[in-house]
Parts: C-alpha cells; structure tokens; sequence
C-alpha cells in the first residue's frame, strides 16, 4: 500500500488508541510486523500551546519509523497552525481524527462530528495539507446514525481535498463500540474513491484481515483493540498459545516501557498492558491477580518471570 509517497511493507496497520499507543507500544507492533502505528489522538489546542502532555504524545525514535501521529480539533486555523508543529516533522504521516465518538470531543465539533460537517470537514483537510509536507489522511466512520451512511460522499470530499487515504472504521458514531462492525461500508467507499483504503473494525487476527481485504478489496486494514496483548496479530502464524511462548515479547515490551514510559506512569501501566497476554492461557487468573498485587517494577518483572504455563484440571 502507498500513502502519497510512502511505500508500506505490507497492508497491517496499527489504529490509534487513546491511552494505549505509546511508543513503547508502537515500537513493539512495528517488531512484530504491523507496517504502521498511529499514535493516539492530539490535540490541536494542546499543540499549538505547547501543553506539556500533549507534546510528549509526540515522543518518537527513529527506528519506528514510519509513524503517524494524529491529530484532533475542530477549528480549521487551529489545526492548520498546528499541523505545522515542527515535532511533526518527526513522522511520516499525518492522520486527521474524524470519528471520535466521545462526548467531550464530540460536543466541541471535533472527531466524528464532523461527519456531520462536510464543509468543515473539507476546510480542516485543506488547512493542515497546506501546512505540512507529509501526506495527510482522514480515520471517518460510517456516518452519524446507521440511516445517515455518509463516507461515500466524505470520502471523495476528502480525495478531492487532496488527502492521501482514508481508514474507516466500519460503524456509526451512534453505534459507538457496540454490535458488529459492517464491513460493507468499506466495500462502497473502495468501490467510490481512488485514494487507498484502510478497513478497520473488529480484526482480531491476521486471518480476519485478510478475509477483510478479500471481502472489501480494501487496500490496507487497521487494528486496534485486537492487538492489545497480541501484538502478533500482525503476524500469521498468530499469538502463541501458551505462557512460554508468549514471554519473550511480555518482556519485550516491558523492556520498551522501561525505555520509554515516563517512570510515574510506568506501574499503571505495565499492569494495564501485561494482563491482557494472559488471555486465553489456563492460568490466566493467578497471573492477573499476582500481577495486580505488584508494588514495583521489579515485582512484575519476577511476576512473569516465575509463572509457568498451568496445564489445567488433570
Ligand atoms: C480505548 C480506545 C481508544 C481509541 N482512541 C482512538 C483515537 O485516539 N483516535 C481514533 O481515531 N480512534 C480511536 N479509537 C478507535 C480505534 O482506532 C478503532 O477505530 C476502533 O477501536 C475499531 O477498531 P477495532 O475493532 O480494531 O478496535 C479508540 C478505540 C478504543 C477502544
């Protein structure tokens, strides 16, 4: 897949998700063969006033390259003055949220209401492309509400705007996160617009994605809650499917983390990571609780490091 002048390794590409795609996160996606990472949402406010926390979501080393970082707003000003943010200048894509579908940033007119928006919608996207040299891309939903499908027609706005690709994920705002995603909607967008596609909803495995790009013809797909704690989504031979196997990249990204997560985050965070590789494993209760009770870095690490695979009830 070619975003504008980018040339991915191949179609997997990791979506944004708030709270969970740090660098450390990303870094490992990229390790275990997803050909992107986005970063989590920015906000255009936040960056154009230097505020301390949305800078260091920009936070990026040279060897995850290629990264997008996206960014969130509804004034076309602001976010063109921020997509002009020389830490910008640091990654390979620049993505633009428009399907958010938390109040908080709905109600200001920003992520997925400007689904609602075409003229706005259509300013922003002009705005940040004449403010930066990197391809801009657009993440849409299918519309506001299941009987308003608008990414057809958002989608060839967008391309006429000049933007290099579009990902959709594949239900309404009013949906939220509920139900199935209706991979159709990715069909007629592909079916409409000449820029890439990027598919995105309820991929849990490299197979899903495949079976999304036949059934759709997209160009590229897009994970995002299917590869928390299983980075190897972007791989075919899958996630292992005992404690051992799995090990080596849960002290992977313990690693990364260590490297990379600001050191008053770093507890928070490894539990609300590491517990989700337990899924699926016989023991996986005993680990989460012995995990949950850690009060250092060091009581983790040995946490992982001591549990063994539970062959279950003889
Ligand atoms: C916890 C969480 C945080 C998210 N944060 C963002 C975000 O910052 N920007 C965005 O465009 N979408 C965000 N999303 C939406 C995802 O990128 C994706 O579109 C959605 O989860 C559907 O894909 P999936 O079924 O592969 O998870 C978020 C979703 C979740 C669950």
């Amino acid at each position: 897949m070619r975003i504008g002048s980018l040339l991915l390794d191949n179609p997997f590409v990791l979506a944004p998700l708030a709270g969970y795609t740090d660098l450390a996160f990303r870094l490992l996606c990229r390790e275990l063969g997803a050909a992107l990472c986005c970063s989590e949402m920015i906000s255009s406010h936040g960056l154009i006033r230097g505020q301390k926390k949305t800078l260091e979501l920009l936070a990026t080393v040279p060897e995850e390259r290629p990264v997008a970082f996206q960014l969130f707003g509804s004034d076309p000003g602001v976010m063109g003055e921020a997509a002009a943010h020389p830490a910008l200048r640091a990654g390979d894509v620049l993505d633009i949220n428009m399907g958010c579908p938390v109040r908080k940033v709905v109600r200001k007119g920003a992520g997925a209401a400007l689904m609602k928006d075409l003229q706005r919608a259509e300013q922003i996207i002009r705005a940040v492309r004449r403010s930066t040299f990197l391809p801009v891309t657009i993440k849409i939903r299918s519309g506001w509400h299941r009987d308003s499908e608008t990414a057809v027609d958002f989608a060839l706005m967008a391309q006429e705007a000049g933007a290099a690709a579009v990902s959709i994920h594949a239900r309404s705002w009013a949906q939220g996160f509920a139900g199935r995603a209706d991979w159709g909607i990715i069909a007629r967008v592909k079916e409409a617009a000449a820029i890439p596609v990027i598919g995105n909803g309820d991929i849990l495995s490299y197979q899903d994605g495949k079976r999304m790009m036949a059934e759709t013809g997209c160009d590229g797909v897009m994970i995002g809650r299917g590869a928390l704690g299983n980075p190897w989504v972007f791989r075919e031979s899958g996630r292992p499917s005992t404690l051992e196997g799995r090990k080596p990249v849960v002290l992977r990204h313990l690693e990364l983390a260590r490297r990379f997560v600001p050191p008053a985050r770093l507890l928070f965070y490894l539990k609300n990571h590491l517990t989700r590789y337990t899924s699926g494993l016989p023991g996986a209760s005993g680990i989460r609780q012995e995990l949950a009770r850690s009060a250092s870095v060091e009581a983790i690490l040995q946490a992982i490091l001591s549990a063994g695979d539970d062959p279950g009830p003889l």
